[in-house]
């Protein structure tokens, strides 16, 4: 029996590339989107969910179970991203921002921990970033919201474990999609950040252009369903791959260097 697998944000960018692949490969797919009937066909069943809202996301996955009889991964994907000054981003619009990165993989968790524990088994793949190992200025909240997703993992990890259920953390580079145009700026700008944050979003979208495909994401969460015992943190791209590794080997002067060139901050 091929295994179920529920990918979160499947209308766009990563979540599409995934649910496609795995579709492809065999897999009984569900991907979700806030609006399922404006999203293309593409291959897997496409239901209703806003994961800031604990109704939709019991009833998604009630859908699940019900038309598939058992869920065996979770890939947790659905995210944007808060960009402009960490003084400039108002606390309703940082709450939002963690409502839907982490919040929202939280509630996913607690929806569908009760059959994986039942079962004595699943995955849960939570897409992280590279943002939750360096921060990025100018987006401090949704590299918050990553590096609260990391801690939450690497916890989860551990009490999943005698339960026969994984927790995976999958951390891309810039990936070629279009978070950058389905994302808010801070709607409170101060002139004190204009020139600077202007530099950024600049940087920051070209650093998407030239981004990993989705694809090369997609690939890697197929890698880890496949495997029987995954490791806990998978990094996708070379930048995401090196990065981490000289960060820990650097002076923080210098690394933060190189990050203020990347982001022309
Ligand atoms: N692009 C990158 O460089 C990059 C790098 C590292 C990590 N990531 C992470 O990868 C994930 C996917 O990003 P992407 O680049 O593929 O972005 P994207 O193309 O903008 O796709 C985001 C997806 O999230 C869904 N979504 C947004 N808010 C939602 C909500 N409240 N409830 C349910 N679904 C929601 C969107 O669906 P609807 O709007 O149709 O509901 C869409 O399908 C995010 O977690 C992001 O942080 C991206």
């Amino acid at each position: 029996m091929s295994q179920t697998i529920l990918v979160t944000g499947a209308s766009s960018g990563i979540g599409q590339a995934t649910a496609r692949l795995l579709a492809e490969r065999g897999f009984t797919v569900f991907g979700t989107a806030r609006k399922p009937d404006s999203a293309k066909p593409q291959g897997f069943t496409m239901l209703a969910l806003d994961v800031r809202s604990d109704d939709s996301v019991h009833a998604c996955v009630e859908q699940v179970v019900a038309q598939a009889g058992r869920l065996d991964v979770l890939v947790n994907n659905a995210g944007y991203t808060v960009t402009g000054a960490a003084e400039e981003t108002s606390v309703e619009e940082a709450k939002a921002q963690f409502e839907t990165n982490f919040f929202g993989s939280v509630r996913m968790v607690n929806a569908v921990l009760p059959s994986m524990r039942a079962r004595g088994a699943g995955k849960i793949i939570n897409i992280s970033s590279l943002a939750g190992n360096t921060a990025i200025p100018y987006s401090a909240f949704y590299s918050a919201s990553k590096f609260a997703l990391e801690g939450y993992s690497e916890s989860l990890w551990h009490e999943l474990r005698p339960f026969g259920i994984s927790v995976i953390l999958v951390e891309p580079g810039f990936v070629n999609t279009p978070i950058g145009e389905a994302s808010p700026v801070a709607a409170r700008p101060l002139a004190a950040y204009d020139a600077t944050r202007n530099r950024m979003l600049a940087a920051f979208g070209h650093a998407l252009e030239r981004g990993i495909p989705p694809e090369q994401v997609a690939r890697r969460v197929l890698q880890i369903i496949e495997q029987r015992a995954p490791g806990l943190r998978y990094r996708v791209g070379a930048q995401a791959t090196w990065l981490p590794r000289v960060r820990n080997v650097v002076p923080w002067k210098v690394y933060a260097a190189g990050v203020r060139k990347t982001f022309a901050v």
